[in-house]
């Protein structure tokens, strides 16, 4: 009942979001969209979706302010230990092993401590190893659609909060105080780049990825979106690649018939064919 007339209300402002700007709001659960647009309609003092809409017109600065709500860009640096220690353990010494180059992407990347970890991972393998100079062959790509997080992925400068999940081992070798903050080695970030796409209008950054990261971005999505991101990101590996998506997320559709799991509690898979 008071169902019906928010719904009319809120399904217009999400198509008209999504018109007008590089968000396309209707791709992801409602659920998640309604609480990240209260919180700007909160922030605004508007009570309806009509109102709301109607300063999104008078104030097109608003845009910017609703794409980072929408956005959600919680990250840090090995989120989620197990998946790291597990991707340390089953995936990169079998991709060092292999000898050619190995490109990896993180997808949905955020602030960029994703990417910095999966290419620290790298770099503790190879230093392990006395290979310290073979790290050119690793080339990591992370990619995002907000723009905001893609700039601070640049400067590489993160607050205590991004490290909270990183050991003191890891972060006195790889993460050296600047100011108030702390940065990311020089041969981690030579690794590294970034890169703007939309994950879901966007054709991946290449065919050929050994690894492709892609955790807490599909949970947000609607079925028919989850589908087709799983679809492109399992198109995007290599043959004997691996997908890894955390233990929050679901693989299923074509994706999951051709993916082997190799940890089924973190969900990383390796291609088969
Ligand atoms: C919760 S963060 C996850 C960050 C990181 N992967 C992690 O697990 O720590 C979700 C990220 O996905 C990005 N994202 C959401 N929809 C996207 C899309 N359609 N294309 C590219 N990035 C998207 C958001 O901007 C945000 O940075």
């Amino acid at each position: 009942m008071h169902g019906e007339t928010a719904d009319d209300g809120f399904r217009e402002l999400t198509e008209k979001i999504t018109r007008e700007s590089e968000f396309r709001c209707t791709s992801y659960k409602d659920k998640c969209v309604r609480r990240r647009i209260a919180v700007r309609m909160r922030a605004r003092g508007t009570e309806t979706y009509e109102q709301y809409s109607g300063l999104l017109d008078a104030d097109h600065g608003e845009y910017e302010w609703l794409l980072d709500a929408l956005t959600v860009n919680v990250t840090k640096f090995f989120r989620n230990p197990t998946t790291y220690a597990a991707i340390a353990k089953h995936v990169i010494p079998d991709l060092w092993r292999r000898g050619a180059s190995i490109d990896v992407w993180s997808a949905g990347s955020a602030s960029g401590e994703e990417a910095y970890s999966l290419a620290a991972l790298f770099y503790e393998h190879a230093r392990g190893l006395e290979q310290l100079g073979h790290l050119g062959r690793v080339s990591v790509v992370g990619s995002d659609i907000d723009r905001a997080s893609l700039d601070a992925a640049h400067r590489a400068t993160y607050l205590p909060a991004s490290f909270t999940d990183t050991t003191p081992e890891l972060l006195e070798r790889l993460f050296p105080p600047l100011d108030d903050r702390r940065t990311v080695i020089r041969p981690i970030r030579a690794m590294t780049r970034f890169e703007h796409r939309d994950l879901l209008r966007d054709p991946p950054p290449s065919e050929a990825f050994y690894l492709v990261a892609c955790l807490n971005v599909v949970i947000y999505l609607d079925r028919d979106s989850q589908e087709g991101l799983l679809d492109a990101l399992f198109d995007s590996l290599r043959p004997g690649g691996y997908l890894v998506m955390g233990h929050v997320e679901t693989l299923f559709g074509r994706a999951r018939r051709h993916l082997v799991p190799v940890d089924a509690r973190e969900r990383i898979y390796r291609k088969t064919s």
